[in-house]
């Protein structure tokens, strides 16, 4: 790795998912969470990373208490299912070199000799919509989530990824014909040793699939939102050719998708002989907009302190006006927003949100209460800052008949009532 420069300090931060009971809220005061840390992020010269320079404690992280259930929308759920009946159907159900057959059909109940592993199955919707006559097998740091991967027959390895556990997988079950991972690569700090593992356990002719957010839409949204302590880093092409190719791995094709505020799904074999046209187009959008350039990332630092000001005067200019202003949805995102902006409950009366697990608690570090939206969304609001503006379009119109006498604050590309 080559030099380093720091260029985004978001200052001292709770971790994102660490929501906490009234208990903890009496005996805790705001900023003093156990686990805060100083979040902030680095970009390396030679390789273009961008990742994180002190990332808290995996396991404070990802433990038997972790909330974020990938099921729990179904935006995702579909998500989850589409790229399944995809990897079916191109890799799992296919059928090399037979002139009769592409596909293994439908009707057939023998099993199928291939072998696809999960890594970060959380609790199945990805794993679980691959044809069950194949090999599944899922890795899972969270014990919630892997019982109910092993639950379902999947055998689920309840470790963090790394070399050791790819020999241990490969002595129990072979080769990989498929790996996938889905926001999972970008929470692990020794980045290099995680690909590698994923080298290692790769039948030859195997597939890597994995997506996650991506850098280029962070720059240009300026969603620094999407930075909380799980995101050590976030990928550019520039970043990520050079980390594959350091252990043996090609980027065969690229997908842009709009999850998550903008992700990437990157394909990926041991050959360098089937390159899709995407890979250039990405790498040529990328140096144009500078991502492989140091004063990018200085420019993207104090882009975000300018939108943190903003953020503040329009909350202040609403509540002057003497509603409520609440959040909708508590999101990791908003947790970094908030922590870094400094808006606490004296702004914010309240978040809704309809995970039950995260009702009834305080948001991480500034202890925001959090209610359902039955009890929240009630005439006297006045203006809504919208902490899951990746789902913009779904909630506005979910809620449209409730906002109609209320303005929407969205943070992202800049801070605005809409
Ligand atoms: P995340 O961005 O950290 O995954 O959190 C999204 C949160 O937003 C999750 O707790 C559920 C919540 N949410 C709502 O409360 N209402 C909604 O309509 C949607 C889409 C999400």
């Amino acid at each position: 790795m080559g030099e380093k420069i720091a260029c985004l300090n978001l200052g001292q931060q709770p971790l994102a998912n660490k929501f906490l009971t009234q208990k903890e809220v009496d005996k805790t005061l705001p900023g003093e969470d156990i686990g805060m840390y100083n979040l902030e992020y680095q970009y390396d010269i030679d390789t273009h990373l961008f990742s994180m320079i002190n990332q808290p404690p995996k396991e404070d992280m990802f433990n038997n208490t972790y909330p974020y259930d990938s099921s729990g929308s179904q935006i995702m759920v579909e998500h989850f299912k589409t790229i399944a009946n995809k990897i079916n159907k191109d890799y799992v159900l296919k059928i090399p070199n037979d002139p009769f057959l592409s596909t293994i059909p439908n009707h057939s109940t023998d099993k199928i000799n291939k072998n696809i592993l999960e890594i970060g199955s959380n609790n199945g919707p990805f794993i679980s919509n691959i044809d069950d006559r194949a090999n599944r097998i899922a890795v899972e740091p969270c014990d919630n989530f892997a019982q109910i991967t092993n639950d379902m027959g999947i055998p689920t390895y309840n470790k963090f990824w790394n070399k050791e556990l790819s020999y241990e997988i490969m002595s129990d079950h072979g080769l990989m014909d498929v790996v996938y991972a889905a926001n999972c690569m970008c929470h692990i700090s020794d980045i290099k040793e995680a690909f590698y593992a994923v080298r290692s356990i790769l039948n030859n002719n195997g597939v890597f699939i994995f997506e996650d957010p991506y850098l280029l839409d962070m720059l240009n949204l300026c969603s620094y939102d999407s930075l909380y302590d799980e995101h050590f880093s976030m990928f550019s092409i520039h970043s990520l050719t050079k980390l594959l190719n350091s252990v043996g791995l090609y980027i065969n094709k690229i997908e842009h998708l709009d999850v998550h505020g903008g992700s990437i799904r990157i394909y990926t074999s041991c050959s360098n002989k089937n390159i899709d046209i995407s890979i250039d187009k990405f790498m040529h959008t990328e140096s144009l907009m500078g991502i492989n350039k140091p004063i990018t990332y200085k420019l993207f630092g104090e882009k975000v302190n300018n939108h943190r000001i903003l953020l503040l005067n329009i909350l202040e200019e609403q509540k002057s006006l003497g509603k409520k202003i609440i959040s909708y949805g508590a999101t990791s995102k908003s947790t970094t927003i908030f922590n870094y902006c400094g808006i606490g409950p004296d702004i914010i009366d309240y978040i809704t949100d309809t995970t039950v697990a995260k009702q009834d608690k305080y948001s991480p570090g500034v202890h925001i209460p959090i209610i359902s939206p039955e009890e929240g969304l009630t005439e006297s609001v006045g203006s809504i800052f919208l902490g899951a503006w990746n789902f913009a379009d779904y909630i506005m119109d979910k809620e449209k008949d409730y906002a109609i006498n209320k303005k929407w604050i969205i943070n992202v590309p800049f801070p605005r009532i809409v």
